[in-house]
C-alpha cells in the first residue's frame, strides 16, 4: 500500500484586466458567446471560446433543451465545433466564462466533469497540453497550463 499526492498548479488572477492580451482577447470572446447561449431553464449562460494553431477562434455556449439531458454544455459544443471545422487543428488555449440572470457569478466556473472528459481526448490526440482559463462573469479567472491538470486518473484508449 502507498499514498500518493496528486498535484496541479494554477495561476489565480483577480479579475480579466490582469491577463495577457491574447488570454484577455480570447475571455472576451467566450464572454460574447456566453451572450448567445440558449438557456431559458438554467438561466446559467456559458461561453467557451477556443484559441487553434492557425489563429482561428472557435466559440460554443450551452444549448438547452425542454427535455434537459438533450441540452449541451458550452464547452462540448465549442470543442465539437473545432473538431467539425479545422479537424486536426491544434488547440492553444481554451477560456470559458459564466453568468446567470438570477444571481451574479463571481467565483470561477470550471468546467464540468463529462465536459473534462471530453476536452482530454482531445488534449491527449494532440500530444500537447493546452491551456484552460475559467471564470464567471465578473472576478478571479483560473489558468492552468493543461486540460489533464483538471482530470487526474482520467480515462482514455489507452484502456481499451
Ligand atoms: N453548463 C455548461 O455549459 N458548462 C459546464 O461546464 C457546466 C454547466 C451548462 C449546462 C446547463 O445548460 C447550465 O450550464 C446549467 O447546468
Amino acid at each position: 500500500m502507498k499514498e500518493i499526492k496528486i498535484t496541479a498548479s494554477a495561476t489565480i488572477y483577480n479579475d480579466i484586466t490582469e491577463l495577457s492580451g491574447e488570454d484577455n482577447l480570447l475571455m472576451q470572446k467566450a464572454i460574447e458567446a456566453r451572450q448567445n447561449a440558449y438557456a431559458p431553464y438554467s438561466k446559467f449562460n456559458v461561453g467557451a471560446a477556443l484559441l487553434l494553431e492557425n489563429s482561428q477562434i472557435v466559440l460554443g455556449n450551452n444549448q438547452e433543451n425542454a427535455a434537459y439531458p438533450s441540452g449541451m454544455c458550452a464547452e462540448r459544443v465549442a470543442i465539437w465545433n473545432a473538431g467539425a471545422t479545422f479537424p486536426g487543428v491544434k488547440i492553444i488555449k481554451l477560456a470559458i466564462s459564466a453568468s446567470s440572470t438570477i444571481s451574479k457569478v463571481d467565483k470561477p466556473v470550471g468546467p464540468c466533469g463529462a465536459c473534462r472528459q471530453t476536452l482530454s481526448e482531445f488534449e491527449i490526440n494532440q500530444k500537447v497540453p493546452f491551456e484552460v482559463l475559467f471564470m464567471g462573469e465578473v472576478g478571479e479567472i483560473v489558468k492552468t497550463k493543461s486540460l489533464l491538470d483538471l482530470l487526474p486518473f482520467s480515462f482514455d484508449s489507452s484502456y481499451l
